[in-house]
């Protein structure tokens, strides 16, 4: 009995203190007094003692290390005496880019609290090469910053605030990563003269058809990697590199491929197009049929019959449309015919995914006798 009554009274208690904390009203700004002070009883004064600190505090204060042998090193970053041209400011709770030394080529920034780029931090640092910013709060790049570092090469700000791709990039840089933003802007020319850029990711933003201009992509002359997955567009965008290798699409509303959108390219390995809304109407006979394509992904559309593609294919996903049949004479890429002892002949396609349609085992003859190379199907 007695412990029962403990029990009831101990849960009576927490119940009201849960009520309590329910209620308390939560601090417009987080104030520096602890937790166990008590509340005065007379009313608060409109404005703290105390004055209003120039950040949020709801951020963890950044860590500060020991001096470091190298006097240049701010104390938010680590300088490696191995390592003298990397700075490791990453996982410090920064909010502001301290002064970089100059002989500084890798950046690392990424993971913490910082809000906009300024150019003062980067006065002197000219040889930077490198600069990860991923995992900030960052919505502003001014773009004299680039100025400062004319030699960049990698450039990584994903996950972060930008609402726009920044101004001002330099013409040197190799890769550039901005997935995860809120990007609905690219200004003029915002790539041009990027002729060394190979990987441009805008993975996971908010960009459609008309934020890509026919001629945004022109001078990128040398891009192989272009991911464009969960945006907004309804259209295949325009004037991308023919020299690319992988085009990623996934989760957009694409329902339509143009017929020879495909013709120029000449490397291509790696399309995606998960999570779009083709269906047979807007993928024309053969425009798969790409002699350099080795993975292509379709899955999740609305597709009800298999689309051609080249003998040279060795992944294909399929699952979840609305394949009813599936006929391996139509689908095979050589003729039956051919003689199947000439191993070259044969398809290449080893992997190939088509659950979640209409289907029903067992897997047609046909399709086997065509794709001998077929490792893994999934029905
Ligand atoms: C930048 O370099 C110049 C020339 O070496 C020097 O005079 C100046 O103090 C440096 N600025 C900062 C902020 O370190
Ligand atoms: C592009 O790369 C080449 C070869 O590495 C280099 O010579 C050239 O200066 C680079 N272009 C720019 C604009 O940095
Ligand atoms: C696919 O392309 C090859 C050349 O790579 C060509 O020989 C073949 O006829 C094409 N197939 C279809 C169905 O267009
Ligand atoms: C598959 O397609 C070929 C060629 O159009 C046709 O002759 C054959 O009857 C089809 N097979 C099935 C099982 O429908």
């Amino acid at each position: 009995m007695k412990a029962g009554a403990g029990l009831f009274s101990a849960l009576a208690l927490f119940l009201l203190l849960g009520t309590v904390f329910a209620q308390r009203p939560r601090p417009k700004r987080p104030t520096k007094r602890p937790a166990t002070t008590r509340k005065p009883s007379l009313p608060q004064p409109a404005l703290p003692a105390e004055p209003e600190p120039q950040e949020p505090t709801d951020f963890p204060p950044p860590i500060i290390g020991p001096p470091s042998i190298f006097p240049d090193c701010p104390r938010e970053c680590l300088c490696s005496p191995d390592y003298p041209n990397s700075l490791n400011c990453e996982n410090r709770n920064i909010r502001v880019i301290p002064l970089i030394p100059p002989r500084t080529y890798y950046l690392y920034l990424q993971n913490n609290y910082i809000s906009e780029v300024t150019a003062e931090p980067f006065i002197n640092a000219t040889a930077v090469r490198w600069v990860n910013l991923a995992n900030n709060r960052i919505h502003r790049i001014d773009k004299q910053v680039f100025e400062k570092i004319p030699a960049l090469l990698y450039l990584y700000a994903h996950h972060n605030q930008l609402k726009e791709i920044p101004s001002g990039l330099p013409a040197s840089l190799e890769q550039l990563r901005l997935s995860s933003n809120r990007i609905s802007k690219i200004p003029a020319g915002a790539f041009n003269k990027m002729g060394n850029l190979t990987m441009l990711d805008l993975y996971h933003n908010q960009l459609s058809d008309s934020d890509l201009g026919k001629n945004l992509f022109k001078d990128l002359k040398s891009l192989m990697q272009l991911n464009l997955a969960q945006n907004t567009l309804k259209k295949m965008p325009e004037g991308v590199p023919s020299g690319l290798i992988q085009l990623f699409l996934d989760r957009n509303r694409i329902d339509d491929i143009p017929k020879d959108y495909f013709k120029d390219f000449t490397h291509l390995a790696f399309v995606r197009l998960n999570y779009n809304q083709l269906s047979d109407k807007g993928v024309p006979k053969a425009v798969f049929n790409i002699s350099s394509l080795l993975d292509l992904q379709l899955s999740h559309n609305q597709l009800t019959s298999v689309p051609t593609f080249n003998g040279h294919l060795e992944h294909l996903h399929l699952n979840h449309n609305n394949i009813k049949n599936i006929n391996g004479t139509l689908i095979c890429p050589y003729s039956l015919q051919d003689d199947p002892s000439d191993f070259s002949l044969l398809p290449r396609l080893r992997y190939l995914r088509l659950d979640g349609n209409h289907l029903n085992p067992p897997i047609p003859m046909d399709v086997i006798m065509c794709f001998r190379h077929l490792r893994s199907i999934v029905f």
